[in-house]
């Protein structure tokens, strides 16, 4: 079995956060999105992975190579993003010599037995199956009215409030026939939600799966921070690296990621729900909770950090304090005393002297 992932797209909310990480080499409970994705289709033996790639392709290239977690890894590299659509009909060479393949939003988090929508799939007969997943505000998804044979009659992508046909959205996880690549058109960028999908519905030939479980799409701070904290309520997740160097001092409340060479100090209170990266430094009487640190930051004595996530080797100097759902940018640099309130975007490599009082700020 092949899949293919999207992992293009700018991802408007968290993209401010670094200009060298593609979102899919965001780390959340100590390891990548990416690395979770493949080890979640090495472990039903999905042979192939195609990722779908624009920007930054080649932090993919650096950082996968050929082959991870026993799957083959090609890439679709596409001159200009495709959309959500293009980048599988882009792909048509590589997939030709399978009947049906898995398509993944490479922004989403799951638990999904994808052999359960495999074997779904199988059963109905129809060219697409979609996961779905039933959430309370369906207005920033698609969201799907289905029969009771599961087949979907409407797909509404991003219904205004009240206009939903229901609560079950598009998880972004599908199964297509190979016949779904001629449902989409050649040479331009196709949305797949609404080009595609609503077509298939016509024809009575798309069904949708209703997953339960683990799922949550990383495209915004707040859910990107409940991924990290989801993973690590995981019992198997979460653990200190060896060689991290904490001081006797400090204290570590689970469940946490620590990794390799990082150092925290005297009287800290690290966790719980909190992933530190490789090579952190982490001064004395800090407090960090719920946040998710990038690799080679540093964090000053007596600064505060909950529900926040810190880019990478951003300096954070002495008491200083950021609030909720605040992003720091790579190499940002916070100065002794300041505050960022909640809802705050600092831009990479912005020196902020300042406190920021004001939510919802982008400097
Ligand atoms: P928003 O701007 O926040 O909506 O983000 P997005 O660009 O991630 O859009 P969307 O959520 O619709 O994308 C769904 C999935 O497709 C994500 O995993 C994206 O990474 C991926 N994606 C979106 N646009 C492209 C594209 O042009 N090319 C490729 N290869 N992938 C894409």
């Amino acid at each position: 079995m092949k899949a293919l992932i999207l992992a293009g797209g700018f991802g408007t909310r968290l993209r401010p956060l670094s200009c060298t990480r593609p979102k899919l080499l965001f780390p959340v409970a100590g390891k990548p999105v990416i690395d979770w994705i493949l080890q979640g289709l090495s472990k039903v033996g999905v042979e192939t992975a195609i990722l779908a790639v624009n920007y930054m392709a080649e932090s993919f290239v650096r950082y996968l190579g050929p082959t991870k977690f026993n799957v083959g890894i090609l890439y679709s590299r596409e001159a200009r993003p495709m959309g959500t659509g293009g980048p599988i009909k882009m792909a048509e060479s590589l997939l030709r010599d399978s009947d049906m393949f898995l398509v993944l939003n490479g922004d989403v988090l799951s638990d999904l037995d994808y052999r359960r929508l495999i074997q779904f799939h199988v059963e109905k007969g129809g060219l697409a199956t979609i996961a779905l997943y039933r959430v309370e505000d369906p207005s920033r998804y698609g969201s799907v009215e289905v029969d009771g044979e599961g087949r979907i009659m409407r797909f509404v992508e991003k219904p205004e409030p009240g206009k939903a046909p229901s609560n079950l959205v598009n998880a972004g996880i599908y199964v297509f026939n190979r016949e779904v690549l001629e449902y989409i058109p050649t040479g331009r960028r196709v949305s797949t939600e609404r080009e595609v999908f609503p077509n298939l519905a016509k024809d009575g030939t798309l069904y949708g799966y209703e997953m339960k479980g683990l799922w949550i799409d990383i495209g915004v701070p707040e859910d990107y921070l409940t991924a990290n904290r989801l993973l690590l309520s995981k019992p198997e997740v979460g653990q200190i690296a060896e060689g991290a160097d904490i001081d006797e001092g400090a204290k570590i409340l689970p469940p946490v990621h620590v990794g390799r060479g990082v150092e925290i100090g005297e009287d800290s209170v690290i966790g719980p729900y909190t992933s530190i990266g490789e090579d952190v430094y982490v001064g004395k009487g800090c407090r960090i909770e719920g946040s998710i640190i990038f690799p080679g930051a540093m964090i000053g004595d007596h600064t505060s950090i909950r529900n926040a996530i810190v880019g990478e080797n951003a300096t954070i100097e002495r008491w200083v304090k950021i609030e909720s759902g605040s992003l720091i940018g790579d190499y940002a640099e916070i100065a002794d005393g300041v505050t960022i309130t909640h809802d705050v975007t600092i831009c990479p490599s912005k020196r902020v002297e300042e406190s920021i009082l004001e939510i919802h700020q982008v400097m």
